[in-house]
């Protein structure tokens, strides 16, 4: 039965962008292990060491491509060396934390180009063969930052409101051409979008800024309530493995603890609740940073005092 599954899935060409760390390399290593022809790109392949060691220990193997999807040239290059493709799962992804006061315009715009156009470039690329074959899935990587806001985070929860929108219209324009759309939208979980690849905007320490210690405040939150709760990745590279294998996969997919609980608030009409309580901890949190500034201050003082004296 399983070996007869993974001939059937052998004959499946996927596509993962974003391949070079967390949901991405864990989808490519589970792909392969399912017998999916996998193509598990990055735009820097230098940085393929970890996806080659996960491979290595599942004894299975894929086609590392160079991808770098804000880049048409990139894009065009790749879609023409490994057409056709069956399944597209959009994942790369790029955060940049900072009240949307404190993030320039470039930073915004870097991240809807790689989080919304970089998507809808490559399945605009991806999408022309599928029609020509009457079947193909696309599997959007989106976030609950695109179901409720994400403050300090506001262009990326745009760009992940907007991929929401364009896979719930291109899902029905598919539908009759045999191509399914879906998004998943993850909450927090353990990947390097938190930790090696967390970026903060550059003005994100601007003492200038009306929003400084807000910034400060919300990052304190991110290290002391959310990331000590983030979830496995693994759970989330599963349920994409199941959406490429499922017959008839449901629109959209919640995942993580966080997601369920801040989507349930809002179906039940308190998402004002949730948005007080999350304003509650972010302004406690700027409280205790700022108490601990002026301590910091207060002891330089002091030991300066004590070396003058001297
Ligand atoms: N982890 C979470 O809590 C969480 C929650 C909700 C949604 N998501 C979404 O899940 C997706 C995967 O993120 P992750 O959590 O697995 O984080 P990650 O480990 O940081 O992976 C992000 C991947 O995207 C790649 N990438 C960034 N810009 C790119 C570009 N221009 N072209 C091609 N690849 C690019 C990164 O490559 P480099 O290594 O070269 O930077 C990296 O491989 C993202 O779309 C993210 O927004 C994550």
């Amino acid at each position: 039965m399983e070996t007869e599954k993974k001939t059937q899935n052998s004959q499946k060409r996927i596509l993962i962008t974003g391949c070079s760390s967390g949901f991405g390399m864990l989808t490519a290593v589970g792909a392969a292990k399912l017998g999916f022809e996998t193509i598990a790109t990055m735009r820097n392949p230098d940085k393929s060491g970890p996806l080659q060691e996960a491979l290595k220990a599942a004894n299975v193997s894929v086609c590392i491509e160079k991808l770098d999807v804000t880049s048409p040239d990139s894009i065009s290059q790749l879609v023409k060396k490994i057409s056709p493709i069956d399944i597209l799962i959009n994942n790369a992804g790029i955060l940049i934390t900072g009240s949307f006061l404190d993030q320039t315009d470039e930073e915004m715009r870097r991240i809807l180009e790689t989080n919304y156009f970089g998507a809808v470039n490559l399945t605009k690329a991806v999408v022309p063969s599928m029609i020509d074959r009457k079947s193909g899935r696309i599997i959007n990587i989106a976030s609950l930052a695109g179901l409720i806001g994400h403050p300090f985070n506001a262009a990326y929860a745009a760009s992940k409101h907007a991929l929401i929108g364009f896979t719930k219209s291109i899902r029905v324009e598919l539908a009759p051409l045999g191509i399914d759309a879906v998004s998943i939208e993850p909450g927090y979980h353990r990947t390097e979008i938190i930790g090696a690849n967390a970026n903060q905007s550059e003005n994100f320490y601007d003492r200038r800024s009306p929003m400084f210690e807000w910034n400060r405040g919300f990052l304190r939150t991110m290290f002391d309530e959310i990331i000590p709760r983030a979830g496995d990745p693994k759970d989330v590279a599963d349920l994409i493995l199941k959406v490429m294998t499922l017959e008839k996969p449901k629109p959209h997919y919640v995942i993580g603890k966080d997601a369920r609980f801040a989507t349930t608030l809002q179906w039940l009409g308190l998402g004002p609740w949730l948005e007080h309580q999350v304003t509650r901890k972010i302004r406690k949190a700027r409280r205790l940073e700022n108490q601990r500034e002026a301590e910091k201050k207060a002891r330089r003082k002091q030991k300066r005092g004590a070396e003058a004296t001297r």
